[in-house]
């Protein structure tokens, strides 16, 4: 029996998230392990979980020998090296999605706790003292939030304030005009403007050098007097000097902190300030979040180690769940008609061409390509090929690829994939699509029309068209023991080369190819395609 593949978690994750990594794999729960102690002993695992402390950088992956899949237990990846981890052929998969109604609560909860002094007020009172004078806050409504970053938490942090009857302005330059009006906020194009005209000001966006410090001492400058912000994304979104000093100023009213510069966060002179609600990045900290969180991981660690589909793989094209399911046979049939290739050719590529022709292109095909990248070089390459390096080795190896799609297919097939590659001295064509019951079919081979399974063994014999070449060719494989399951015969023009593509149920040994070669009317040895 195969030894248990091994996973270590190195940071708290919800008990059924452990219980399910546990029911098929061997598990290592290290929460708080020291960076020295995890250096030294990554080389163990197959699997890595872990939320926003661990750093996992060039030097932990390249001593990560057997690491294929590195989780991450919530939403931002700061603390991965993406790239590093993409170059070593490393899935990267998050949670983006199991945390978010949890942190736009947050945000609400800070941005009116913060308004409302309710933190200070709940302490002066249980410190023995009564009194309301000092803690007379601001309403929200009629006000104007401006939210940085209209993505999943922001929009929903949108449609909770519409509620509070606030007007919402946002400023994302990466989303199309629709979805502002989709959540019913006005479009600022510049962080300027949303800066210069909001009462409360809310970043949701990822940290990158773009964002790192984009609310500053000039973002400051610009806001109105008495402005209140609220960060519970990433801590230095929000420029901490800048932001103590606009409260030393009296320029910002109150803020809310979940986040912060460096975590964890001790002795932040931001906690002085009795205006400044602040939290231990417990935006994700609910218990149906953690619970999400912790099973939707340990379900994806689960899939990318049985080398499945992904769902929320950072480094791949993200999918949804009803994309996937549809693309998932087109992703089979992509992966197979790459495998054929280095079967049947012994030049290298240097280019490839697919064309998407059908429904199939109102997806993102951009996985299909990394799958067919994927059964190219896997059979011939030494490395590790997945999908997340496949494009990657595929570059490395000066192989040019092209994408075009095509909203019908001119063919009678309703969805196609068409690929021709192109090597030093050789081209090769080839088309496929689904069979009715939506198994991966090879329907054209250098234009020779045909309709084979790419499922198990495949014989494929170039011979002229005569008579007289099949009955002997089908004969001796029958002498040989070798079942034909189906096969299809396909030529251009009478009498002259046809391709037999010859789907049998085992497989067969080169010494019956050659002897099938011998068959008058073939030419050249047949060769032996596994699928
Ligand atoms: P998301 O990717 O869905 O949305 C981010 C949005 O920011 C996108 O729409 C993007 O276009 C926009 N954006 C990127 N760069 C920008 C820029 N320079 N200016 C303006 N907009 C920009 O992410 P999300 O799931 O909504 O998460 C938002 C943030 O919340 C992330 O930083 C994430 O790490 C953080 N987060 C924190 C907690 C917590 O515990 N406090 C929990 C979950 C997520
Ligand atoms: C996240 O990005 O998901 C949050 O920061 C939550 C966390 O990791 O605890």
């Amino acid at each position: 029996m195969e030894p248990r593949r091994k996973v270590i978690v190195t940071e708290r994750i919800a008990e059924e998230g452990l219980a399910l990594l546990k029911s098929e794999l061997e598990v290592d729960f290290r929460d708080g392990i020291s960076r020295e102690e995890l250096l030294e002993i990554i080389d163990q695992y197959d699997a890595l979980i872990v939320r926003s402390v661990t750093k996992v950088d060039e030097e932990l992956i390249s001593r990560g020998t057997r690491l294929k899949v590195v989780g991450r237990a919530g939403n931002g990846i700061d603390n991965i090296d993406v790239d590093v981890c993409t170059r070593h052929g490393v899935i990267v998969a998050n949670t983006p999605d199991s945390n978010t109604i949890s942190a736009a609560e947050q945000t609400i909860a800070l941005l009116l706790a913060s308004s409302r002094k309710t933190a200070w007020a709940n302490n002066f009172l249980k410190g023995g003292t009564w009194d309301r004078k000092p803690f007379r806050g601001v309403e929200l409504y009629g006000k104007t939030v401006g939210i940085v970053g209209l993505g999943r938490i922001g929009s929903m942090v949108a449609t909770r304030l519409k509620a509070f009857n606030m007007k919402v302005i946002a400023y994302d330059p990466y989303i199309a005009d629709e979805r502002f009006e989709r959540f019913e906020a006005e479009k600022k194009n510049t962080l300027e403007e949303l800066v210069q005209e909001s009462d409360f000001i809310s970043v949701h966006t990822p940290k990158t050098e773009e964002t790192f410090h984009m609310i500053n001492a000039k973002m400051f400058k610009l806001a109105k007097e008495g402005v209140r912000v609220v960060n519970c994304a990433r801590g230095g979104i929000i420029e901490e000097e800048a932001l103590l000093e606009a409260l030393k100023s009296g320029k910002v009213h109150s803020a809310g902190l979940d986040v912060f510069e460096k975590e964890p966060a001790i002795n932040n002179p931001l906690f002085e300030f009795d205006n400044v609600v602040v939290t231990p990045h417990l935006g994700a900290d609910t218990y149906e979040a953690q619970r999400r969180v912790g099973e939707n991981i340990a379900e994806q660690v689960v899939l990318a180690l049985k080398g499945d589909i992904v769902p929320n793989v950072i480094n791949l094209p993200t999918l949804m769940t009803d994309e996937l399911q549809y693309l998932r046979p087109y992703i089979g049939l992509a992966e197979k008609m790459g495998n054929i290739y280095y079967q049947i050719e012994k030049s290298p590529v240097t280019r490839i061409e697919l064309t998407y022709s059908g429904p199939i292109t109102q997806n993102e095909t951009e996985m299909l390509t990394v799958a067919f990248l994927k059964g190219l070089l896997a059979p011939v390459m030494l490395e590790n090929v997945n999908y997340v390096n496949a494009r990657l080795l595929a570059e490395e190896r000066g192989i040019k690829v092209f994408e075009t799609k095509q909203p019908q297919s001119n063919k009678r097939y309703k969805n196609l994939i068409n690929v021709n590659l192109f090597g030093k001295d050789s081209e090769k064509q080839l088309a496929g699509t689904l069979s009715r019951a939506r198994q991966p079919l090879l329907v054209e081979i250098d234009s020779f029309e045909t309709e084979t399974n790419l499922e198990g063994y495949v014989v494929m014999v170039e011979n002229i068209d005569k008579p007289g070449v099949i009955g002997p060719f089908a004969t001796m494989l029958g002498d040989k023991g070798v079942n034909i399951a189906s096969m299809k015969v396909a030529r251009k023009n009478k009498g002259e080369t046809a391709v037999m593509m010859v789907n049998v149920d085992n497989k067969v040994e080169e010494s019956i190819l050659e002897r099938l070669e011998q068959v008058d009317g073939i030419t050249g040895r047949p060769k032996l395609l596994k699928f």
